[in-house]
């Protein structure tokens, strides 16, 4: 499938880009023009392998070691890509974490890193990009359909971090809505990635919830990223858009 070219001219930073729904993030971006810088912390020959297939083609991308839980990695992030590529346009916040656990079980540690990578990192990142950001700018982050419904228990923390995403949306779009800078949250259900796998005995108790009986594709939340990152997308701001297959509905 061709996409449309309406984001060349422009540069990107994808946080937590080397897998999953974060690698279809850059990938869509890069085929639609921009060039693309994205973040990794574990996955060093995933993320080389992606810039280099990337640039290959003929496409611009660059992979940057951060840790989305060190203030100092974000800053830094932000600082490779405006150096790389002259500017900054787009920041993807993608890089989450999900840990699962008893209440009884679930450890203080789990709750701090929950909330360092889904939610602060979010909030570093986004006032850090901002600084560069011109009118146009667009900020997306990956939430989840489980702000909305977390319908087992044990997800009690990670549903936390991700409603969290939905006010610090609607807080921030205030805050870079007067600059002609968009901010949004894209709330994706069960999608198949090394995270939630669809081959999973967990994955049948999902496809139970669903309208859609059947796992997303990393591809179909890229394609939501990408109508929020182009030039049509100028009046949505604040919201949260869930990509779901029904899981909440
Ligand atoms: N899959 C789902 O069903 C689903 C549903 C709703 C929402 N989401 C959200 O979608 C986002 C992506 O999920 P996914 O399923 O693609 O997860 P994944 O397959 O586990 O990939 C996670 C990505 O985030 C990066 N990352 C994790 N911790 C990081 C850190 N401390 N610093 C920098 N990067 C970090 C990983 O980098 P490394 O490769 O270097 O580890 C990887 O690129 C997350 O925010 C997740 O909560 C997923």
């Amino acid at each position: 499938m061709t996409h449309p070219t309406n984001l060349i001219g422009k540069t990107a930073l994808v946080q937590g880009g080397s897998r999953g729904i974060g690698a279809a993030i850059v990938k869509r971006l890069v085929e639609q023009g921009a060039a693309v810088a994205f973040t990794f912390v574990s996955s060093e020959e995933k993320a080389r392998a992606l810039q280099d297939s990337i640039t290959a083609a003929g496409g611009k991308a660059l992979a940057i070691k951060a840790d989305s839980a060190s203030a100092e990695d974000i800053r830094s992030a932000v600082a490779q890509t405006v150096d790389a590529f002259g500017g900054l346009d787009i920041l993807v916040n993608n890089a989450g974490v999900l840990a699962i656990a008893p209440l009884d079980e679930f450890s203080l540690e789990d709750f701090d890193k929950t909330l360092a990578i889904n939610v602060r990192s979010v909030f570093i990142a986004t006032q850090e990009a901002a600084r560069h950001m011109k009118e146009g700018g667009r900020v997306i982050n990956i939430g989840s359909t489980n702000a909305d419904r977390m319908p087992f228990a044990g997800g009690g923390v990670y549903a936390m971090s991700k409603s969290a995403l939905v006010g610090l949306t609607k807080g921030l779009a205030r805050d870079l809505g007067p600059r002609g800078i968009t901010i949004n949250n894209v709330q994706p259900g069960p999608v198949d990635t090394d995270m939630n796998p669809a081959n999973s005995d967990f994955a049948e108790t999902l496809l139970g919830l669903m309208a859609v009986p059947r796992y997303g594709k990393s591809e179909e939340v890229a394609a939501m990223v990408a109508y929020l990152a182009g030039p049509e997308a100028g009046y949505v701001t604040g919201a949260s858009l869930t990509i779901d297959g029904g899981f909440g509905a």
